[in-house]
């Protein structure tokens, strides 16, 4: 399935041999053409004794972390923040989200890990076309999921810019938000309140309080500021898999759902909009975007539950 974790099953999702013309360049990056390269392998049908049947979301337990999972997640999760860190340094006006993406891919690789993003989806039925960059870049009215392209930032953009490390095969999220110049005060605002969001949502985190004070403390203050809290999309375990149960709602009732306890770890990652809160996919089968055009933000950690409250691990 998929990442910021989509709620809907992909059914009816295009397959890449359909959503991509013969004679464009394959999503691969090899720079062939799409049916001299993938097409063969991506129309072939993966035969149904050769998949390992994954047990459907909802049934999948919730992996409490042991002592020497933490050390190596927590590691991840450094390494994740010190990436944002680089990124925070060099962006500005001009920089396109290639680049980022190439800072972000090398970087990576120099410190022995490896971008989760980059071929995220490869070989889960074949739906759609697996993640094609390092890092997820999403540019104004785009919720989660944008691929990085060759367009540069301009003055007033506002930009998401998500990061996970897979190293030695433990999992670190987490994405924050890059303001371009000069921006209008309410889309200042939205960028502020959003973090404020993942903020709040942080402070509901220890022993026994239960996924739904987060999701109850987001929304409120979203709500407050006259700003909507996206549906579709929702936070998730994380650690030894990208994407773990229980999936972490941004909107909700206080004392209802699962309740927390010590040593799960999981992302909180408030995507929150200026109009409404309805989503579209675009024909990439990745970029998810507010259907009205207006602006979204979003801000994401990585945090463990301790014996007295929480640890931010992407801190
Ligand atoms: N980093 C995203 C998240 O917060 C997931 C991105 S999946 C990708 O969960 F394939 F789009 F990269
Ligand atoms: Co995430
Ligand atoms: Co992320």
């Amino acid at each position: 399935n998929e990442g910021t974790q989509s709620i809907f099953e992909s059914k009816s999702m295009k397959t890449a041999a359909n959503l991509i013309s013969r004679n464009a360049t394959c999503w691969c990056g090899s720079g062939k053409k799409y049916k001299k390269c993938h097409l063969l392998i991506d129309q072939k049908e993966v035969s149904p004794s050769a998949e390992v049947p994954k047990p459907k979301r909802k049934d999948r337990n919730i992996i409490i972390k042991t002592e020497e999972q933490i050390d190596g997640i927590r590691k991840s999760c450094q390494m994740t923040k010190d990436l944002l860190d680089m990124v925070e340094e060099r962006i500005g006006v001009g920089v396109t989200t290639n680049e980022i993406d190439e800072w972000v891919h090398l970087e990576t690789l120099a410190r022995g890990a490896v971008p989760a993003p980059l071929n995220y989806g490869r070989g889960q039925g074949r739906q759609r076309m697996p993640f094609p960059k390092s890092i997820c870049t999403s540019l104004n009215e785009v919720i989660c999921h944008g691929i990085p392209n060759s367009q540069e930032l301009r003055n007033g953009d506002i930009l998401n810019v998500d990061v996970t490390c897979n190293f030695h095969g433990y999992f670190g999220d987490a994405s924050r938000m890059f303001v371009i110049g000069e921006v209008p005060d309410r889309t200042r605002e939205l960028v502020e309140v959003t973090r404020e969001c993942l903020n709040l949502g942080i402070e509901q985190v220890r022993p026994n309080n239960k996924l739904g004070d987060i999701g109850h403390a987001i929304q409120e203050h979203a709500e407050n500021h006259g700003f909507s809290v996206v549906r579709d999309f929702a936070g998730h375990g994380v650690g030894i898999e990208f994407h773990e149960a229980p999936q972490i709602l941004h909107y909700g009732e206080p004392g209802i759902g699962e309740a927390l306890r010590e040593n799960m770890i999981f992302t909180i990652e408030p995507m929150i909009n200026i109009g409404d809160y309805a989503c579209k996919v675009l024909g990439d089968g990745w970029t998810a975007v507010t259907t009205d055009g207006t602006l979204s933000a979003q801000w994401e950690h990585t945090m463990l539950v301790t014996s007295s409250g929480v640890e931010v691990l992407t801190a």
